[in-house]
């Protein structure tokens, strides 16, 4: 359609119409064959508004979408298309790793093309949009939602959001939302979400404008940049306003500084909750601060639908709010075609064929290879010999759910477990093989609420009988492989924990085989960085798988058996313990520096705990080792642009380091560049990631890896709050973590 027929529908398009597509239904709306009741009148609304609300989320399935669909726009006045929204979070059918691991691949390359295939399955199977990428920097590994995040850096985030909303929309900026296998992002959540106080999901944010605009609000513009057709509000607080009721951060911020012009989409119900955020007495007055600050689309609450009219008519608010944010709707459905072809891919043969086929399922247990860390290997116990006799114990060998805590649509028949992954390498010596359970994954008396329904142990043989067999079992054994992890439902919405250790029942097993023998590998299942203080003292390797997905036991095997070598790197740093949190690279020096000395009070550090995260960002090792010569710069001095004279001409510095493979395996290093500006009219950060690249290096191989610096990469929000570099020194480190001090210097003028 062209924007005069958009137009033309518009002004056709009564009050009441209008204000329906504003309205985001859940699917009890659509799916049941009696209209709802119970649900209905919690909104206030009936049959009528049902069939004028413009979107719907979570209903899945190509049949069942064209079907409500084609009622539907019988029934809408204008036959104006349903929007179908999901969660596709880190896959549709064929589930990826989780998006914290994700981003330890490093790889944008390989999740855009993750994000591509979730939208290839999740579009043939009706979808129009989908709730991904969430862009929050996160912290704060108590927050169960770190999971949905790609780490603690804005650079890495920044890289990783591009990637998806290109994968999920099909190309770069002018995506053809409407072509085939495309569908729509919607960035979430705006803004600073990850940031909740003491890590307690939906808890206040309290954030100074430098942090939130040099740290957070990076990704969220890299998202739109790249073109995503949506944005979600955040249910939190920012410095005391909720975000959804927030005109100043989302008209100042991000319509007019960020420049994003797509559609504006509230979380679950959170205009309502403006009033149990305190800053609105009813739901009138709720609705008009959310419309007020430019959101077009109220996710399932009774706001918008039942209280707009009210405030047009007596001039609360101006119409020309309402029917910019239906213009945006609107645009949104014609940019995928749904006016020409409301049912867009949705097709129910395809859906069999391609959802979770071979090729898909390829491209997850790559994933899954590039993102699960290898954290420590001593002894080089990794990889397994398959000589030697091995026992795999743990709750984890036979688990089935390794896909996460916000995987709407997998299933575990889907999965490849670590037993099945384990025997499709070690076939021929499966009689050397012996798997045991050794412990439920839960606590006896724990009972963890999901999504859907009550996960417990209470179906379980007892941890003792469990226990007694896999000491038994590994007293025989040369090698243990222990399987351990938190639940899929430990971590994402309101997963948030305080003790981010395993459950005692695993800790008892890992205490009863360690006594028994020294040779433990332990293979870590989680959705956050754990406190692994206790499991890396007495273990020889540390593989950490977090949440693998649909191909995770097969990759976990190729990895364990040395088929493919580790070459994830973290995203997120490990604290040592929860007392540190928030912990992450490159804070800042203060003004009392730890030199190690405790004899001296008056430092900044801990009485009983190091400042040190226990793994940083960036680490991760493989079964090779990389040496890093000193960095080399093409020159010391940078010009700043405009004192050059020919003005198009943007000075650079290119910093380099030969990098050697020094040992007998092949493997990939993830070459990562810091920058610390030392001096600044404020206190700047120890260093900042800007850069960094997978090389793969055969045995003995060595190879130059260059980074380019320019003087963009050295802005930030100086004393005035103004985005500027500032002339000074600057540090430049390249190693392989954010640890390194493989360091040079250069002067920026
Ligand atoms: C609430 C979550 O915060 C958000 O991320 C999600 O997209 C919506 N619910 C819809 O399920």
């Amino acid at each position: 359609m062209e924007q005069q027929n958009l137009d033309a529908l518009l002004k056709d398009m009564d009050l009441d119409e209008k204000i329906g597509q504003l309205l985001q239904l859940s699917n009890n709306f659509y799916e049941e064959e009696v209209v709802m009741t119970g649900p209905a009148m919690q909104l206030g609304i009936g049959e009528k508004e049902i069939f004028r609300a413009g979107s719907v989320l979570s209903v899945f399935g190509a049949e069942k979408i064209k079907a409500i669909q084609k009622t539907y726009m019988e029934k809408q006045p204008h036959h104006i298309p349903l929007l179908f929204m999901a969660d596709i979070i880190n896959g549709y059918k064929t589930i990826f790793p989780i998006p914290l691991a994700q981003g330890c691949s490093f790889n944008p390359k390989l999740i855009q093309e993750c994000a591509r295939i979730a939208a290839k399955e999740a579009t043939v199977a009706g979808l129009h949009v989908t709730f991904s990428p969430m862009a929050d920097l996160v912290r704060d590994a108590r927050w169960g939602r770190v999971m949905e995040s790609t780490g603690e850096d804005s650079f890495l985030n920044e890289q990783m959001v591009t990637a998806m909303v290109e994968g999920y929309q099909g190309g770069e900026k002018g995506a053809e939302l409407a072509s085939k296998g495309s569908i729509a992002a919607c960035v979430k959540h705006f803004a600073a979400y990850g940031a909740a106080e003491a890590g307690r999901d939906y808890n206040n944010v309290e954030l100074s404008e430098r942090t939130l605009r040099d740290d957070y609000l990076p990704a969220y513009q890299a998202g739109v940049d790249a073109g995503c057709a949506l944005m979600m509000t955040s249910f939190n607080t920012l410095n005391h306003i909720p975000a959804t009721g927030n005109k100043w951060l989302m008209r100042d911020i991000l319509r007019r500084e960020m420049d994003f012009s797509g559609v504006l989409i509230s979380d679950w119900a959170a205009i309502e909750e403006l009033i149990y955020h305190g800053i609105a007495s009813n739901k009138e007055e709720a609705s008009k601060l959310a419309m007020e600050a430019g959101v077009d689309i109220d996710m399932v609450s009774g706001c918008y639908i039942n209280h707009i009219a009210k405030l047009i008519a007596d001039n609360g608010i101006a119409e020309q709010l309402l029917d910019e944010s239906v213009m945006r709707i609107l645009q949104l459905k014609n940019k995928l075609g749904l006016f020409e072809n409301p049912y867009k891919d949705a097709d129910e043969i395809e859906s069999k064929n391609m959802i979770l086929c071979q090729e898909h399922r390829e491209r997850a247990k790559i994933a899954a290879t590039e993102t699960i860390v290898l954290l420590k290997n001593e002894e080089s116990i990794l990889p397994l010999s398959k000589k030697k006799r091995i026992a795999f114990i743990g709750p984890y060998v036979e688990e089935e759910r390794l896909y996460g805590a916000w995987s709407l649509l997998g299933e575990n028949k889907d999965t490849v477990t670590v037993r099945t992954g384990v025997e499709n390498v070690y076939r021929g010596s499966s009689d050397e093989t012996i798997f045991c359970r050794g412990s439920s994954l839960l606590d006896p008396n724990e009972i963890l609420y999901g999504f859907n329904g009550i996960v417990n142990a209470h179906n379980e043989q007892s941890n003792e009988v469990l226990l007694t067999e896999a000491i038994r079992t590994a007293e025989k054994a040369d090698l243990i492989v222990l399987f351990l992890g938190e639940h899929a439902y430990h971590t994402g919405e309101g997963g948030s924990r305080g003790d981010i250790t395993l459950p005692n029942c695993q800790m008892q097993l890992f205490r009863e085989i360690s006594k028994v023998n020294d040779n433990i590998v332990t293979v870590i299942f989680a959705g956050r960085p754990l406190d692994l203080r206790k499991i890396e003292k007495n273990s020889k390797a540390i593989l950490y798988a977090w949440f693998p997905g649909s191909e995770g036991g097969n990759a976990i095997a190729d990895l364990l058996f040395g088929e493919k070598y580790p070459s994830a790197k973290l995203s997120m740093s490990f604290p040592y313990s929860v007392g540190q949190i928030p912990v992450y690279y490159g804070g800042f020096s203060t003004g009392r520096v730890f030199n190690g000395d405790r004899a001296n009070r008056f430092q900044s550090t801990y009485q009983d705990i190091p400042n040190e995260p226990l793994y940083p960002f960036g680490y991760g090792i493989t079964y090779t080792e990389f040496q890093y010569d000193a960095v080399a710069l093409s020159k010391n001095i940078l010009q700043k642009r405009d004192l050059i004279h020919h003005e198009n001409v943007i000075d650079i510095i290119e910093a380099s380091v030969i990098l050697t493979n020094m040992g007998e395996r092949m493997g990939v290093e993830i070459v990562q560049l810091y920058i610390c500006d030392i001096h600044g009219s404020v206190s700047r950060p120890a260093r900042r990631l800007k850069g960094f690249q997978r090389v793969m290096l055969q045995p003995g191989e060595r190879k130059k890896v260059t980074f380019e610096i320019t003087e963009k990469m050295l802005r930030f929000y100086d004393i005035n709050m103004n985005y500027v570099s500032e002339a000074g020194e600057f540090r430049v480190f390249i190693g392989g973590d954010s640890i390194t001090m493989n360091e040079s210097r250069f002067v920026l003028e």
